[in-house]
């Protein structure tokens, strides 16, 4: 990662925070692009408080021209751009028979609609030199849970977008993966939790390693696919679900 240039859509908290400083303590400089700009800004200090190299900018990920203006300010600020890393996410359950029409369609418009409009803008700054994009999907693009039918069908669109825009830019030397967590210690899953949406025991029991992911886990997973390490890996969606996808029994 030393001296890449990688931008964190979603980077302020939670996942993406937590990708964001392990990208930067690994060399990167990293352009943190979050629809709430406050965080984005303490979350980059943090990364230049020890020594980092990070910036912190305001982008809602729906807006396909604030989107450009994050990749672009990768290139001002740091004079290219090498990778994205879509965090940028929310999650509201709802049942799907009285689900607002408006309510479907902004989960669709962060989670589908932002992370190809992310993508479409970073690519054009990694068409001549190649990159790496990692998307966050979820345990949730392939397994179904009831009320949650705009989020699992929104993720399951982004398993497929790794897919397609992984073929159609390998000529270009950009890669495209997906990291598709289970449950993860953040404050999206504490949320869930409190609003009575999930029920953390329960949870635990049904995930073969006995436990909620950490941050740093996923972080992991991401590092790895944005690395020389992955460099012949495009196209593939890596669950990290302590076997929750593996486990088929009671
Ligand atoms: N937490 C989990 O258990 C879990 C599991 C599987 C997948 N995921 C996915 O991982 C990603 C990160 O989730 P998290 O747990 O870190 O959530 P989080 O709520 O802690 O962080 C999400 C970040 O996205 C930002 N964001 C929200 N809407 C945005 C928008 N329109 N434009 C730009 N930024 C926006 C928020 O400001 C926040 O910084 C999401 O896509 C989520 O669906 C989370």
């Amino acid at each position: 990662m030393q001296n890449k240039v990688i931008v964190v859509f979603g980077g302020a908290g939670g996942i993406g925070a937590e990708v964001a400083a392990r990208l930067a303590a690994g060399g990167a400089r990293v352009v943190i692009a979050d629809l709430n700009s406050a965080e984005a800004g303490a979350t980059a200090a943090g990364i230049v408080a020890g020594g980092g190299q990070a910036v912190g900018v305001a982008c809602d990920i729906t807006d396909p021209g604030q989107c450009d203006r994050a990749a672009q300010a990768a290139v001002d600020e740091f004079g290219q751009l090498d990778g994205v890393v879509n965090c940028a996410g929310i999650s509201r359950p709802h049942d799907s028979i009285s689900l607002p029409p408006a309510d479907w369609a902004r989960m669709v418009d962060v989670q589908l609609n932002g992370a190809f409009y992310a993508a479409q803008a970073c690519a054009r700054h990694m068409w001549d030199a190649g990159g790496a994009i990692v998307f966050i999907t979820s345990t949730n693009a392939e397994a179904a849970f009831p009320r949650r039918a705009a989020y699992c069908s929104a993720k399951a669109g982004v398993a497929m977008l790794t897919k397609v825009l992984a073929i159609e830019w390998a000529e270009r030397r950009i890669r495209v993966n997906a990291v598709g967590p289970a449950y993860v210690a953040t404050g999206m899953t504490q949320r869930n939790i409190a609003a009575g949406h999930i029920d953390e025991a329960q949870i635990k029991a049904r995930i073969p390693l006995g436990r909620l992911a950490q941050p740093a886990d996923v972080a992991d997973a991401v590092s790895f696919l944005l690395s020389e390490q992955a460099s012949f890996i495009t196209g593939h969606s890596l669950y990290v679900d302590g076997g929750w996808l593996a486990y088929g029994y009671f």
